[in-house]
């Protein structure tokens, strides 16, 4: 999968480089191509930002950098995706449909924002991780490569998204290791009897049980069984004594 990143801090994506992503780099499952935007103007000072017309705080990146480091891309079948906090918030399921994409350009704002003009003419989606405001999208579109990339076939190991959390819509349930015993605390004994159907079954009620407690908004976009239904049930009871 393709991933170009239009950025006026390309050292910003330095972390990135590591561990799983890092990995996947290496092994051409994913190419990361960073832009300085500053590259692309033309301005004796490397300028690219101006303060906005109408007046106001802070300083405007201009149009026509921002269109020419866009223009020096292959932009053929690419999905052009703006990190700002008006986008669609982020979650699993869009992450999900993303990951489909083979080309993905990422546009990082700074400062107060972009020119509206250029964003009109190149954006395909908005998107933003959180309803809070950042100092530019670059960290945005870190978490998006990351999160992303996590689906691209050989990242990681067969099975990883599988079961983890928000997969079925629900948190994952608790994981354990060795020792067995730790601070007096031992392992849940259904996961030693090697009952891997029982297991299966303990771990979905845990899952529900966690989401239940943690997220109780998820489980309403959840198909349960009966079964399930009567131990959410059976959970709001026992909160209710
Ligand atoms: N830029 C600044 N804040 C942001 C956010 N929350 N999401 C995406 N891009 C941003």
């Amino acid at each position: 999968m393709q991933f170009d990143v239009l950025t006026l801090f390309p050292e910003m994506f330095e972390p990135i480089k590591q561990s799983i992503i890092g990995r996947a780099e290496k092994k051409n499952l994913i190419n990361l191509n960073l832009v300085n935007i500053r590259d692309f103007s033309n301005n004796k000072h490397k300028k690219v930002d101006d303060t906005p017309y109408g007046g106001g705080a802070g300083m405007v990146m201009q149009a026509d950098v921002v269109y020419d480091a866009y223009k020096s891309l292959n932009t053929k079948d690419a999905k052009v995706i703006y990190l700002t906090p008006q986008g669609k918030v982020l979650n699993q399921k869009k992450v999900e449909e993303l990951s489909k994409e083979k080309h993905l350009i990422l546009l990082c704002g700074h400062y107060e924002g972009i020119d509206q003009r250029v964003i009109d003419k190149i954006v395909d989606e908005e998107i933003s991780i959180g309803d809070y405001v950042l100092t530019g999208g670059e960290i945005p579109a870190m978490v998006l490569i990351d999160t992303v990339s996590r689906y691209v076939e050989g990242v990681l190991s067969k099975g990883s998204t599988s079961e983890e959390s928000f997969s079925q819509g629900l948190l994952e349930y608790p994981q354990y290791t060795r020792p067995e015993i730790f601070e007096d605390e031992k392992v849940p004994e259904i996961l030693l009897t090697g009952h891997h159907e029982k297991i299966s079954k303990w771990r979905r009620e845990q899952s529900l049980k966690n989401t239940y407690l943690k997220r109780p908004e998820l489980l309403k976009n959840v198909e349960l069984s009966k079964e399930e239904k009567e131990y959410i049930k059976k959970l709001n009871n026992d909160a209710k004594c």
